[in-house]
């Protein structure tokens, strides 16, 4: 007896596995280094692991609160209070998420309708534009303009329609590494002044900025703060990207409409993990993560040099530096980094990922939050690589 399937809607136009999934595998196939995605790959302070297994064994195992650990939320605001010199309302401005992830998609959820447009830059993380299709909107790709990947507001101006609704940002950058400046705050407060446009700043990589650069958030912008979500990570700055633990900050009437799709998604996050946070971030014993990986990115950059890559312009911020391989091949990136892991060892991201329309500007992307051994044996294999 043969058996129909129902057939399967499509809710995004992304096709095929996340190219963090293929090169994720092809490094372990071929045995390679792998600074392709985004994580580090040496371990979280040991308080940390510590805290977690306490709040366990102490009993605290059950559902949290829907909004989030009132201690884990005051800790932030505290932390926004102290870093910021922001007063953030922790009961009604914020809310802990299973990550960041999932914090844009239930921002995007609480805003958008069908037929939407939401405006965002590329290169962009690549959950974007799944996430805006997936709550039935259309995503509106702009261009940064290379080799620092600024922003050409006019670009951003003439994307605007009647039918826009969000525009989403990321500083500092994934893929790029560019951060944002005051000016780039007040062009985008002036496009959507008198709109009925709202704001999703993307600041997971907030405390990984370099060479004094500050980072802004949205929250600080007196215009931008009232129809903005921020969107952030622990992930990030504790160095344990599987907790999938972040947080979105908004003011009272956004963070309602986000909790009412919240409520219903995931409900709350896991408890101990939310003590864990927040007796850590009470403790403040963590050493910067801003700092560390900022030796990082100086050692990786001071040995790539010694490398047939050219980098045009050094990452300010996040864990990840561009790359072109011009001197090497011709090949377009997605072959050139399959090619990379399997001859050489070492998995990166073709650029080209990032863009909707698969833009082959001949770059990769290289992840530097790794151990030191790590990128000493990753700079060791790419010096090996044979120019053209
Ligand atoms: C720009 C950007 N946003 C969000 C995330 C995801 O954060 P989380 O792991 O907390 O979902 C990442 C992770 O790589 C990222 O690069």
């Amino acid at each position: 007896m043969s058996h129909k399937m129902p057939g399967i809607p499509f809710r995004h136009s992304a096709t095929g596995t996340t190219i963090f999934t293929v090169m994720s595998g092809l490094a372990q196939q071929y045995n390679a280094i792998n600074l392709s995605q985004g994580f580090p790959d040496f371990p979280l302070d040991a308080g940390l692991s510590r805290m977690l297994f306490d709040a366990s064994a102490s009993g605290f195992n059950q559902y949290a609160p829907m909004p989030g650990l009132p201690m884990l939320r005051q800790a932030i605001a505290d932390d926004f209070a102290n870093r910021y010199k922001l007063t953030i309302d922790p009961d009604t401005e914020i809310t802990i998420t299973p990550g960041a992830t999932y914090g844009i998609y239930s921002a995007f959820t609480s805003i958008l309708q069908r037929g939407d447009e939401v405006i965002l830059l590329e290169p962009a993380y690549d959950s974007y534009i799944p996430n805006i299709e997936m709550n039935g909107a259309v995503a509106v790709p702009v261009s940064l303009v290379a080799p620092d990947f600024r922003v050409d507001w006019q670009k951003v101006k003439d994307a605007v329609t009647p039918r826009t609704r969000a525009v989403i940002i990321n500083t500092p950058q994934n893929p790029t590494g560019a951060v944002w400046s005051r000016s780039d705050w007040d062009e985008l407060a002036a496009i959507v002044r008198d709109t009925d446009i709202y704001v999703l700043s993307d600041e997971v990589y907030e405390q990984l900025i370099f060479d004094g650069h500050e980072h802004r958030t949205v929250m600080q912008h007196p215009e931008l703060r009232f129809r903005s979500f921020a969107l952030y990570s622990f992930g990030k700055v504790f160095n344990n990207t599987g907790w999938k633990i972040g947080y979105c900050i908004a003011p009272p009437q956004l963070t309602n409409a986000f909790r009412h799709v919240h409520q219903f998604m995931a409900f709350c996050v896991n408890t101990p993990a939310q003590y864990a946070l927040a007796g850590f971030l009470r403790a403040a014993t963590a050493e910067p993560v801003g700092r560390v990986m900022e030796s990082k990115r100086d050692l990786f950059l001071s040995k790539l040099a010694e490398t047939p890559f050219t980098v045009q312009v050094p990452t300010k911020g996040s864990y990840f530096q561009i790359a072109s391989y011009e001197r090497i091949s011709d090949l377009p990136d997605m072959e050139f980094a399959q090619w990379l892991t399997k001859e050489h060892g070492v998995a990166t991201i073709p650029v080209s990922a990032f863009y909707r329309n698969r833009q082959d500007d001949h770059l990769i992307r290289f992840c530097f939050a790794k151990k030191e051994e790590t990128l000493m044996a990753a700079i060791e294999r790419l010096r090996a690589v044979p120019v053209k």
